[in-house]
């Protein structure tokens, strides 16, 4: 099967099992990571059928969703690329970058060591700042039961994977357990650049949010 085909077929076996989805990893933020991703493996020369393949089935089983576990999205993944004919090699590139793709707590080192993979987790990054970012911040802490924020609950820094899969406080303290420090964590300088003025945007909302708590 050539790219083209491959791709297309990926697109909507993606859009089967995403659309609809409500807390804001749906087929939609997908299509945008890819859009993103896209733009940064042409300024950073990364092979962009690997990104294109990463960025796509990135959430397709992601481990918010899995009680936790990280092996089933490579694994769908994995399936799906075999079905539809793509080597092995191409497989690995693809699933390797899903398995490291999720942030996992403010004091946790995630290794991506491919530029590709660089690449698509700078792009769901970015999805994950800006006016979008708080859309799904929203969507995601609501979809949990969590209150919109608590003045008695303090952020936390999570030192562990564990610690932060646990983590249960208010969808604005998660502003500060991540979504504050991932400008300072882009991986391309394509990503970098793009990350500070929807960092500086989610600055503006915070300060607004709190001037309007105190009234
Ligand atoms: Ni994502």
């Amino acid at each position: 099967m050539n790219h083209r085909e491959a791709l297309r077929k990926t697109r909507l076996f993606v859009r089967s099992h995403l659309s609809g989805e409500a807390t804001g990893h749906d087929y939609w933020h997908t299509v945008r990571v890819v859009r993103m991703a896209e733009r940064i493996a042409r300024n950073e020369l990364a092979d962009l059928f690997v990104v294109r393949l990463a960025a796509l089935l990135h959430d397709i089983a992601d481990w918010k969703f899995h009680k936790g576990d990280i092996s089933v999205g490579p694994k769908v993944a994995a399936q799906w690329l075999k079905k539809i004919g793509i080597g092995a090699e191409i497989i690995g590139r693809v699933c390797e970058i899903i398995k490291n793709i999720s942030f996992k707590g403010a004091g946790v080192r995630a290794g991506m060591n491919t530029l590709e993979g660089k690449v698509v987790q700078d792009a769901d990054r970015l999805d994950a700042l800006g006016a979008i970012g708080i859309a799904r911040t929203f969507a995601y802490g609501g979809s949990k039961g969590r209150p919109i924020y608590d003045p008695l609950v303090r952020p936390k820094r999570h030192k562990t994977f564990a610690q932060y899969k646990k983590g249960a406080g208010p969808t604005i303290n998660h502003f500060y357990e991540k979504l504050l420090l991932l400008k300072g964590l882009m991986n391309t300088r394509t990503g970098r650049i793009m990350a500070q003025k929807r960092h500086a945007f989610l600055e503006i909302y915070l300060k607004r949010f709190f001037r309007e708590w105190k009234v």
